[in-house]
C-alpha cells in the first residue's frame, strides 16, 4: 500500500550549503518513523500555502537512510515559488505538509557483491545521487563509485562539503570529476557541459564499460536523454540505466499535443475514480483534459506533485478503458504492462475509464 496522504512535520533545521541552496531537515516523531522509512534516491513531496495559493513540490532526500535523518536540499530557481520560500523564509520550528517518501530511483544494496557504479549528475541532480552513493558505499564494502558532476562554477556546487567528506572517507572507492560550464580550468575535458565526445573520452580513459554494473543519471532532461542514448548505444542494458529527471518540459508539451489529438468521435468519457475506498464519477468531454486535472477541477482530493510525468505521485491503475499517456518517465515497463498509468499524463480515449488510486 502506497501512502499518499500528507502529514504535518516540524522543520528541525534549515542550513545554507551555497548562496542559493538550503538543506531542510525534518523531525520525524516515533509514531511516523515506520511510515517515513525510505530508500536512498527517493523523494518527499512537500505542500504549503504561499500567498493564499496551495503549492506542492517533490524534492529528493539528500540524506542516507543510514543517517537516520530526513533531509532535502533545495536550490532556489528563478521564479520558483516554493524554492524561494524554502530558501528565504522557512526556519526551524516551522511546519510543512509532507507525503511519505516515494520514488523508484534506486536499486537494492547487496553486501555480498562488489559492484562498480557510475553516476552522472548536474546541479541539484546531486541530491538523490549523493544519498545513493553514500548508502551503497556503506552497505556494500566492495563497491566503487565514480561521480561525474556538472555545475556552473565552483561556488555553485551544492553539497560540495558532503561530497568531499565522502571522498576522503572512501578514498579508494569513490572518485569525483567536477565539470564546470562557466569557469575555465587547466583540463579541457572538465570545462563545459557533458557531450557525446566527452563521454567517448571518459569511456576510453576512466570508465571501463565492462566493469560498471549500474549507471545513475539525474539532471535536466536533455542531458539525461543524451547520456541514456549513449549508454544504450554502447550496449548497456536498459535495466542497468537508472534515471530521474528534475522536470519534463517535453512532458508538458506532449500532454498539450495529446489533448489536441485525442478526440475520437465519442462526445464524452465517463470517468470513475476509486480513491480511499470511495468512488467518484464525472463526465469528461473528449480531448479536453487529463484525468488528474479534470478530477481536481471537480474538487477531488487526489495525490500529485510535478504534473510532468516525472514524480509518479499521481500513479493509479487503469481498471477499465483506454488512455493516451503522453509521457511515463517515472513508470517501470512492468508497471505499464500491468496497467498502471500516470493520471497527470493520461487523456481518456474510450467512452468509459475506471482508475484506481488505491492499488
Ligand atoms: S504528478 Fe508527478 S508524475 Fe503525475
Amino acid at each position: 500500500m502506497v501512502h499518499k496522504q500528507f502529514y504535518t512535520l516540524e522543520v528541525a533545521s534549515v542550513r545554507k550549503t551555497t548562496e542559493d541552496c538550503t538543506v531542510v531537515s525534518f523531525k520525524i516523531d516515533d509514531s511516523l518513523r515506520e511510515l517515513f522509512q525510505y530508500h536512498c534516491g527517493q523523494h518527499l513531496t512537500l505542500k504549503t500555502t504561499i500567498n493564499g495559493k496551495e503549492v506542492r513540490r517533490s524534492y529528493s532526500l539528500c540524506s542516507s537512510p543510514l543517517d537516520n535523518k530526513w533531509e532535502v536540499a533545495v536550490k532556489k530557481i528563478d521564479d520558483g515559488l516554493f524554492s524561494t520560500y524554502l530558501n528565504e523564509q522557512l526556519k526551524s520550528g516551522d511546519r510543512l505538509e509532507v507525503m511519505p517518501p516515494s520514488g523508484r530511483f534506486f536499486i537494492e544494496s547487496d553486501a555480498s557483491q562488489a559492484k562498480n557504479y557510475a553516476a552522472f549528475a548536474a546541479g541539484s541532480g546531486i541530491t538523490p545521487v549523493i544519498s545513493i552513493i553514500k548508502t551503497h558505499l556503506i552497505q556494500e564494502p566492495g563497491a566503487t563509485f565514480k561521480l561525474f558532476y556538472v555545475n556552473r562554477h565552483v561556488g555553485s556546487i551544492i553539497l560540495k562539503e558532503e561530497i568531499e567528506a565522502l571522498k576522503n572517507y572512501f578514498l579508494e572507492r569513490f572518485e569525483v570529476f567536477y565539470f564546470l560550464t562557466q569557469e575555465e580550468r587547466d583540463v579541457p575535458l572538465l570545462n563545459g557541459r557533458l557531450t557525446e565526445e566527452k563521454l567517448d573520452t571518459l569511456f576510453n580513459r576512466v570508465v571501463d564499460r565492462e566493469v560498471i554494473s549500474d549507471y545513475f543519471l539525474c539532471g535536466p532532461e536533455a542531458m539525461i536523454f543524451m547520456i541514456r542514448n549513449y549508454l544504450t548505444n554502447i550496449n548497456v542494458p536498459e535495466k542497468n540505466i537508472h534515471f530521474e529527471l528534475f522536470t519534463s518540459e517535453s512532458g508538458a508539451q506532449k500532454v498539450k499535443k495529446a489533448i489536441m489529438t485525442s478526440a475520437n468521435g465519442h462526445d464524452n468519457c465517463e470517468v470513475t475514480i476509486l480513491e480511499g475506498g470511495k468512488s467518484f464519477k464525472f463526465s469528461l468531454p473528449q480531448g479536453s483534459n487529463t484525468i488528474l486535472d479534470s478530477a481536481l477541477q471537480k474538487s477531488a482530493d487526489l495525490p500529485f506533485a510535478c504534473k510532468g510525468g516525472v514524480c509518479c505521485t499521481c500513479r493509479a491503475k487503469l481498471l477499465e478503458g483506454k488512455v493516451d499517456m503522453a509521457v511515463h518517465y517515472g513508470l517501470e515497463q512492468d508497471e505499464i504492462d500491468n496497467g498502471y498509468i500516470l493520471t497527470c499524463q493520461s487523456i481518456p480515449l474510450s467512452e468509459k475509464v475506471v482508475v484506481d488510486f488505491d492499488h
